[in-house]
């Protein structure tokens, strides 16, 4: 085994994968090299880390060779193609592509949650999805302490989640639009979902579809935080619903979250308990107007909480607001973090 890692990141000109050289830069992982891989578009082009200029290849195959860990952020197509490619080559793999999420084979892990699931790991970790990770960090606590019976969730998602092209749909909206295009005359290309047929205006808008249509008029990305909570929390029996929306902020995703718990609890003892939750940072004290906000997430790691209250008419009902960095928590950062919880649990590596 290495005991300095060659690490790969997949994706490295996009949203998330530009992030995740960050958190390389940062990592306590022992790093020999960094190989940042993407499409033939932008093979030559180069990027920084830690001061040197790295040039960005072309992801092939072969990129993989003598290649310990690979991060993988360039769509599901991508990761299905390449990730058993890196496996095969000995690298171990964390996706951060809905792709191997609900594999049975696949562990999915939010470390403050279930670190322990990556000791079944066959070489692929999955990174679960940006909303789903910030929740799960915020209700773990809770649930460990007074069950969890019920989430209804609504998200505030930022443009990122997307992909840096719908950064600049946003960007190109908002100058236009203040410019005195009219709202019809926009011209969107890609929000709500690239996948889709139609597209609308980001700018000074609230959409509410994230991804495609599923089962029961459900989107994809509400199915996702209902299907990965599940698997993350182990426990078929938590009933959750989800209405996610997209709204035009660069970074930075919200939740309104409200749950019911199993047991009898309070907001004081849950404040207690997410003071001191490993990765959350309690923001909750409305007589100084102090709660957390998507703009004040932006570079930070953890999650923040705030807004607890107590539902007025169901008993062990609470309410909440739940906010974090998508590419950081969401992405980037649980992915890094995932590698150096192997490391530290001494399973980076293909059996
Ligand atoms: P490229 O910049 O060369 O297109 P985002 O999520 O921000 O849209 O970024 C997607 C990432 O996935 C980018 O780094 C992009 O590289 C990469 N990517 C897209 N298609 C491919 C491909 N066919 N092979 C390798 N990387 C790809």
């Amino acid at each position: 085994m290495s005991t300095q890692y060659r690490v790969a990141v997949v994706g490295a000109t996009g949203a998330v994968g530009t992030k995740m050289i960050e958190m390389l830069e940062q990592t306590s992982l022992p790093l020999a090299e960094v190989k940042l891989l993407a499409s033939k578009r932008s093979a030559g082009k180069t990027l920084n880390f830690n001061g040197q200029e790295l040039v960005v290849e072309e992801l092939v195959p072969e990129s993989f060779e003598g290649i310990d860990l690979a991060l993988f952020s360039a769509g599901g197509g991508i990761s299905k193609k390449f990730a058993p490619e890196a496996v095969k080559r000995g690298a171990v793999v964390v996706d951060n592509t809905s792709y191997f999420r609900m594999d049975p084979e696949v562990p999915l892990v939010v470390p403050e949650v279930n670190k322990e699931a990556l000791h079944q790991h066959k070489g692929i970790i999955a990174n679960p999805n940006c909303s789903t990770i910030q929740m799960m960090v915020a209700l773990e606590p809770i649930r460990q302490a007074a069950g969890l019976d019920r989430i209804i969730v609504s998200t505030y998602q930022a443009v990122s989640g997307a992909g840096a092209q719908a950064m600049e749909e946003l960007k190109r909206e908002t100058l236009s639009y203040l410019d005195g295009t009219p709202a019809n005359e926009l011209n969107p290309e890609i929000l709500p979902s690239g996948g889709d047929k139609k597209h609308y205006p980001i700018s000074f808008n609230a959409l509410p579809q994230i991804d495609v249509f599923a089962e029961d008029d459900y989107t994809y990305e509400e199915w996702k935080m209902i299907n990965e909570t599940h698997k993350i929390m182990d426990d078929q029996a938590i009933k959750v619903a989800a209405t996610c929306v997209r709204i035009p902020v660069f970074s930075g995703h919200s939740e309104s979250v409200y749950i019911e718990t199993k047991e009898k609890t309070d907001v004081a003892a849950i404040k207690a308990l997410l003071e001191k939750a490993p990765g959350v940072v309690l923001e909750d004290d409305p007589s100084n107007q102090i709660y957390p906000q998507a703009l004040n997430s932006i570079g930070k790691k953890e999650t923040f909480v705030g807004r607890i209250r107590r539902d007025l008419d169901v008993e062990n009902g609470f309410h909440m607001w739940v906010v974090s960095d998508n590419l950081l928590k969401g992405a980037a950062w649980n992915s890094v973090q995932i590698a150096e919880t192997l490391h530290e649990m001494d399973l980076l590596r293909v059996e």
